[in-house]
């Protein structure tokens, strides 16, 4: 195998949340009944798969989603990623899929973004996002498990999932439409969580909103979460999230927002958030890997809107936005031990 270590042809300054190929992915496969094996990195292909692939048929199969990142003093770090690989080993469980361990999963993390490293932003122009993929890749035709798996990653470097970075987004709140049900998936990255909501992001976005807040399916009132991110409101200076109910995503950067939160002297609430609550807080924002935490402007719900911090990104948004972006760019020191270092 040759590393190409030349720079690619890319715009560092221009990165957004789209695709680029990159150089090298993992690839590893498993029999049903059988314990994953490490995998082969091996150039960036597309995929050879059955027609009858549980995947493409059934939706059997999750992703992760994580980020590199590279400090100023030109260390690589990873934001704790013994979260995504605990999350995927639940996923799979869920989905009827073999998990991975969490020892295969964070060397296979490792050796992609070691592979991929030329595609790794310079420090503060953005990330290199990785994603894994766990499948069903085996030949099925009835409703049940694959008789095979693959467990791959790919890299691509990244700018912010919202356009306009940190500036405050307008969020609609979806009265038709919703994410999860109880007893369903919502609790896992199951791939099949996310076709159901394009149509209704699409049409938020063609109305000028830049995402959908999903609300409970059995009272239509208490929040989710916003489409690929989880929600946050605060109000008096108390921080609220939806408590984990089964139905949102546990996310790793809301787990460390509520973790960071306290640390600062915060109360933080992980309770149920009724709609209209929300609508009465003091300043809100959205979380993930993806969005970091990206501050709301605005929610419309029910023809009533509701503007938060006059506009601009609320007092405490933005220290959390600081104290978390400081840790996963190696601007401070960590003291929580979450960015271990490639
Ligand atoms: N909610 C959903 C539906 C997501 O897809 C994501 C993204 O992973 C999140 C929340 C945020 O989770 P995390 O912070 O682990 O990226
Ligand atoms: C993430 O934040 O990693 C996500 O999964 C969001 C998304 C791009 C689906």
């Amino acid at each position: 195998m040759m590393l190409d270590d030349s720079k690619p042809s890319i715009d560092w300054d221009s990165l957004t949340f789209s695709f680029t190929e990159t150089d090298r992915m993992y690839m590893s496969t498993c029999k049903k009944g059988e314990e994953w094996k490490s995998g082969v990195m091996q150039d960036y292909q597309e995929l050879r798969i059955s027609p009858a692939a549980g995947v493409i048929n059934y939706g059997q199969g999750l992703f992760e989603g994580m980020k590199a990142r590279r400090t100023e003093d030109g260390r690589v770090l990873l934001f704790r990623p013994e979260f995504n690989a605990r999350r995927s080993a639940e996923g799979c469980r869920r989905l009827g899929m073999p998990p991975v361990s969490e020892e295969i999963f964070l060397s296979a993390v490792k050796k992609v973004v070691e592979e991929n490293i030329r595609w790794l932003p310079p420090n503060g122009k953005g990330e290199l996002y990785i994603r894994p993929l766990i499948f069903g890749s085996g030949a099925v035709l009835g409703v049940s498990p694959a008789p095979e798996y693959t467990f791959l990653i790919y890299a691509v470097p990244v700018g912010p999932y919202f356009k306009g970075g940190m500036n405050p987004i307008s969020l609609k709140v979806s009265d038709e439409y919703h994410r999860a049900a109880p007893g369903g998936s919502g609790g896992v990255k199951a791939i099949g969580n996310y076709a159901p909501g394009m149509m209704p992001s699409q049409n938020a976005k063609s109305e000028g909103y830049a995402e959908i807040i999903y609300l409970d399916a059995v009272n239509h009132k208490y929040v989710e979460e916003v489409g690929a991110a989880n929600f946050f409101c605060i109000k008096d200076n108390v921080i609220y999230t939806p408590e984990l109910t089964g139905t949102i995503l546990p996310g790793i950067t809301r787990l460390s927002i509520i973790e960071l939160g306290r640390s600062m002297g915060y109360e933080v609430h992980e309770e149920k958030i009724d709609i209209d609550f929300a609508m009465t807080a003091d300043e809100a924002f959205c979380a993930g890997t993806a969005a970091v935490i990206s501050p709301i402007g605005s929610i419309e719900h029910g023809g009533k809107i509701t503007n938060y911090s006059n506009g601009g990104i609320g007092k405490i948004t933005q220290e959390l936005f600081v104290a978390l972006t400081d840790i996963m760019n190696g601007r401070v020191e960590d003291k929580f031990g979450w960015t271990p270092e490639l």
